[in-house]
């Protein structure tokens, strides 16, 4: 064989070799991790799968979704053949889950809950002004037992539900959002940049919590507190964001 035939050669086991361990090394978190190295294997192999977002209820993902529609990219609500927005990962087709490379944006779930009371959809909304520390309590504790488990996704679904035992989705933190979002764009070279919608400040907080709905969120979403690393105590903080 001439050098330049074995040059070729051994280039094509160098491509076809990083394309094999590209999932492997995706799935052990070294993509993940090293920002760098997506964008280095994209350049050697030209292998890249679009980024498409997992939207978690309250966790920003409205933000992040304007953000991408503001760039021209199709996230979320504004990605039409995910279809519900909201629907539970590991529920959507194999050959859409494996299209796409995937993020989404979680959020300790005690600050989640409070946000789930005070939202439109999956809360209160407008009607805050009605409501009390009792009243507070006594709603979240119902929408919690009869949503959480409902399995379909949606508000009050834990977030671990929306993990794929299969497709490696990027997990970021809500409480260190723009970091990581920045991150990760400048890791797929995407120009996007979140811009946060002002919200009226929350009436009740994590401080209003009855122990029974402390409790009640420790229970429900146990898997989502060590799956996540969040701690299970209440802020030592009035501030309430999202
Ligand atoms: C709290 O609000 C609920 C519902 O609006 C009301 O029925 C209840 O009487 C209120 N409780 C107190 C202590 O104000
Ligand atoms: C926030 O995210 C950035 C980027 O990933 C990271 O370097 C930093 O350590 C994170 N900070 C916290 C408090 O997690």
């Amino acid at each position: 064989m001439t050098t330049g035939g074995r040059y070729i050669l051994a280039t094509c086991f160098i491509v076809v070799g990083l394309l094999a361990i590209m999932p492997s090394l995706k799935r052990d978190g070294v993509l993940r991790d090293g920002p760098s190295l997506h964008t280095r294997l994209k350049r050697i192999t030209g292998f890249s799968k679009q980024l498409k977002f997992i939207h978690v209820t309250k966790s920003g993902g409205t933000s992040v979704e304007n953000a991408g529609i503001a760039a021209g990219i199709m996230w979320g609500r504004a990605h039409k053949e995910y279809g519900w927005w909201h629907e539970l990962f590991p529920r959507k087709p194999s050959a859409l889950k494996e299209k796409y490379d995937w993020f989404t944006v979680v959020r300790n779930p005690m600050s989640r809950m409070v946000s789930e009371f005070h939202c439109r959809w999956g809360g209160v909304g407008d009607n805050v002004a009605q409501h009390n520390v009792s009243s507070f309590n006594e709603f979240l504790q119902r929408n919690i037992i009869g949503k959480a488990y409902l399995g379909v996704g949606d508000h009050y679904s834990a977030q671990v539900l929306y993990m794929d035992p299969d497709i490696p989705v990027r997990v970021l933190r809500f409480e260190n959002l723009t970091a990581e979002f920045d991150e990760l764009m400048t890791e797929y070279g995407l120009d996007v940049s979140l811009q946060f919608a002002n919200h009226m400040p929350h009436k009740f907080s994590e401080h209003d919590f009855y122990p029974s709905t402390i409790a009640l969120i420790r229970e429900t979403y146990a898997d989502d507190f060590t799956h996540f690393g969040y701690p299970t105590g209440i802020a030592n903080t009035m501030k309430e964001g999202g």
